[in-house]
């Protein structure tokens, strides 16, 4: 656990991890802290976004996950909702021209069909419009739950034995792993760092399958006041730590 007030660590510039998961939390408690409606923290959260997106590119991240809405949170009041809805209309409305400066390629994964139109259309032109950026995958966990891709993933993987395209005995880790959703990230579909904000310490159905061995580093600072210094000092204690993947070292 650490703030952004300790000092900036040194980085191993070989040993970025490869792809960064982050569980953004604390929006709403930001909120609260400063007496604002809710809404109000999902809105700086959108906003250090991009702060947290460009610092992640420049230090040498090759995919950044973000979540950013999970399949339980339609249990949310309607107008909350509503709101989470419009911002991948406003983040990439706004923020295109400094994502294509930045060469960064954006994904969205999740069960894309549920979303409002305008927040699908939005969606897919930000991944059409950067399809051809070669630098940093930018991938939005949007109407996103690992139970949810696994069974679909499931679904699909029956759908060709039934079709007798798909011996049972053949199914591997790489099938498995080529019908979820991360399969467009290839070989950076598995986190190599997780970070969660706000001092929850959980997965909430997040990467379910990809999180086997990613390493795990838990914030008490609050999604709006993530900072690139509390991103280096997670990275930080990420290269403090022994992977051993089951191994010995
Ligand atoms: C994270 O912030 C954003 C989403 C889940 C959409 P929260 O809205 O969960 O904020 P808290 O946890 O209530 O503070
Ligand atoms: C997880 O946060 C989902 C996202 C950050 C999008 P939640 O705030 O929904 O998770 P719980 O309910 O605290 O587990
Ligand atoms: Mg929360």
């Amino acid at each position: 656990m650490f703030t952004d007030k300790e000092v900036t660590p040194q980085l191993d510039p070989a040993r970025i991890p490869a792809h960064v998961a982050i569980i953004m939390d604390g929006n709403g408690r930001w909120a609260k802290k400063r007496f604002l409606p809710r809404i109000a923290g999902h809105k700086q959260g959108m906003e250090n976004v991009k702060t947290i997106t460009k610092a992640a590119s420049r230090m040498g991240i090759k995919a950044l996950t973000l979540y950013a809405f999970s399949t339980e949170n339609w249990k949310r009041p309607d107008s909350e909702v509503n709101y989470l809805m419009s911002l991948p209309v406003d983040f990439f409305g706004v923020f295109m021209p400094e994502l294509i400066a930045e060469n960064v390629r954006v994904q969205v994964m999740g069960e894309l069909e549920a979303l409002p139109a305008k927040t699908r259309q939005a969606a897919q032109a930000a991944m059409a419009d950067t399809a051809k950026n070669t630098g940093m995958i930018l991938n939005f966990a949007l109407n996103y739950g690992g139970r949810d891709e696994l069974r679909l993933a499931t679904q699909a993987i029956a759908r060709a034995v039934q079709a007798g395209t798909l011996d049972p005995a053949a199914i591997s880790d790489d099938t498995i792993a080529a019908h979820l959703m991360t399969a467009p990230l290839g070989p950076l579909a598995d986190p190599d760092l997780l970070i969660r904000t706000s001092g929850e310490e959980r997965i909430s159905n997040f990467l379910l399958w990809q999180l086997a061995y990613s390493e795990m580093v838990f914030t008490p600072v609050l999604w709006p006041d993530f900072t690139p210094a509390v991103l280096t000092a997670a990275i930080a204690q990420y290269q403090s730590r022994d992977r051993r993947f089951g191994g010995l070292h």
